[in-house]
């Protein structure tokens, strides 16, 4: 059966000179403490014997097989089948059938969301009970089992985040030993919005938090990020002979050379088209006011992420903050719904996410060189989302 889902994207637009006033009360929903266990993913906590140790094999063929525990649900298969084409369509590694395999992944219920790191040899269990139903849950576990350690655990993640092991109860402070370079290797930077990355204080009070504060809400998003896919390529040495010419951060897809991989917000062969769900304004020299209502009919375990594309001349810088937002879900890792303004340089990682009030992040002036500016914005909440913004290009 094929769930037909609604989608809102629609733009109201309004030209008007904006003062500070034009600034409106934010609708701000209290979502801290509810079901915290959906959104964070504490697989190492009851096994960390099991997370940090030696290198362990990568999967033979690139190929991880698999079975589901003859009572997985009809619907967490599908979430974790998902997750598995989300990795296919963006790597060269392949899942398949582990009915007659030696080696191989079994799905079962309970117990958490926990893997192995790697290919342990045998049929190896991902702990996938019903708390974990979000695709990128499912891709943080499969990543494990592909081979990918915590973001947490790098050996240099006291460059990006504060642990205070004091606040952290004695059973679970394993799951801060850093992972040595003889044990792992990290082939791109440190990232606030990795999957592999768990949220603000996840093991209470006080136990982790961002030294880049932009990014506190950012840490626990399980979206799956680029970098979170080229960090498998790298691994698995899923690469192409020749570069076509990918542009705005994108590089060739190893399922099809002649294609690239494209950064949020951008699509076609060489990244140089719209991506899909997006609308597109050209900035002017004076400030100009939109706004854009997305959401969904129904909750769903994957988001719906359209953007936004804001184009000005070659060599102008463009500026843009949000004059409002209304209804977002308050919560570490923004796992109900958020918007990000990618006006990093680097298009290819994940900018602060903005789903809480509680700093500047939201009202702040950005001001970028990329042209186009991406907003991206995700949702996958039976509400409508309303962002209003204003641009301008100097
Ligand atoms: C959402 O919209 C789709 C398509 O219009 C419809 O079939 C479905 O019943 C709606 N779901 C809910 C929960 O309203
Ligand atoms: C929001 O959560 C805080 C902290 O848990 C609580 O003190 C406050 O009463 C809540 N507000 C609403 C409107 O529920
Ligand atoms: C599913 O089956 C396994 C045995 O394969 C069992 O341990 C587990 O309790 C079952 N879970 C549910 C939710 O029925
Ligand atoms: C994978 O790619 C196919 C073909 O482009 C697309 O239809 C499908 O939605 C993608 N699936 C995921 C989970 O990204």
């Amino acid at each position: 059966m094929r769930m037909l889902i609604l989608v809102f994207l629609t733009i109201q637009t309004t030209f008007s000179k904006i003062v500070e006033s034009d600034i409106l009360v934010n609708d701000l929903k209290n979502f801290s403490n509810k079901r915290r266990s959906e959104f964070i993913s504490l697989d190492s906590v009851s096994r960390s014997k099991r997370q940090v140790s030696t290198v362990y094999p990568k999967w033979t063929d690139k190929t991880l097989y698999y079975i589901f525990d003859s009572n997985i649900s009809d619907e967490k298969k599908a979430l974790l089948t998902t997750a598995m084409q989300r990795i296919m369509n963006n790597t060269c590694i392949r899942f398949a059938d582990g009915s007659s395999q030696t080696n191989r992944v079994k799905f079962t219920n309970g117990d958490g969301c926990a893997s192995y790191i790697g290919m342990i040899g045998g049929t190896q269990p991902i702990y996938f009970e019903d708390t974990c139903m979000l695709t990128g849950i499912g891709i943080h576990e499969i990543m494990h089992a592909l081979g990918v350690y915590h973001e947490h655990s790098r050996y240099d993640r006291d460059d990006y985040i504060t642990i205070n092991l004091a606040n952290v109860p004695a059973s679970s402070q394993s799951n801060f030993k850093k992972i040595s370079s003889q044990e792992s290797y990290n082939p791109y930077s440190f990232e606030y919005g990795s999957t592999m990355l768990y949220s603000v204080n996840s093991f209470g009070t006080g136990s982790m938090s961002a030294k880049n504060s932009d990014y506190s809400r950012t840490m626990g998003l399980r979206k799956g990020s680029f970098l979170d896919m080229k960090i498998l390529n790298t691994d698995y040495d899923c690469s192409c002979p020749s570069d076509p010419g990918c542009q705005n951060g994108g590089y060739p897809n190893p399922n099809d050379c002649s294609q690239c991989l494209c950064t949020d917000g951008f699509g076609g062969a060489l990244c140089t088209e719209n991506a899909a769900n997006q609308v597109t304004f050209t900035a002017s020299n004076t400030y100009v006011t939109k706004s854009i209502n997305f959401g969904l009919n129904q909750t769903i375990t994957s988001f719906y992420q359209p953007s936004i594309a804001i184009y000005a001349p070659s060599g102008k810088t463009i500026q843009f903050r949000f004059t409002s937002l209304s209804n977002f879900y308050c919560m570490n890792g923004c796992n109900m719904n958020g918007v990000e303004v990618k006006y990093m340089t680097d298009r290819r990682i994940t900018n602060p996410i903005i789903c809480c009030f509680d700093n500047d992040l939201w009202s702040r002036l950005y001001s970028t060189t990329n042209n186009p500016l991406i907003i991206n914005l995700h949702t996958r909440v039976a509400v409508q989302s309303t962002v209003k913004f204003q641009f301008r290009y100097i």
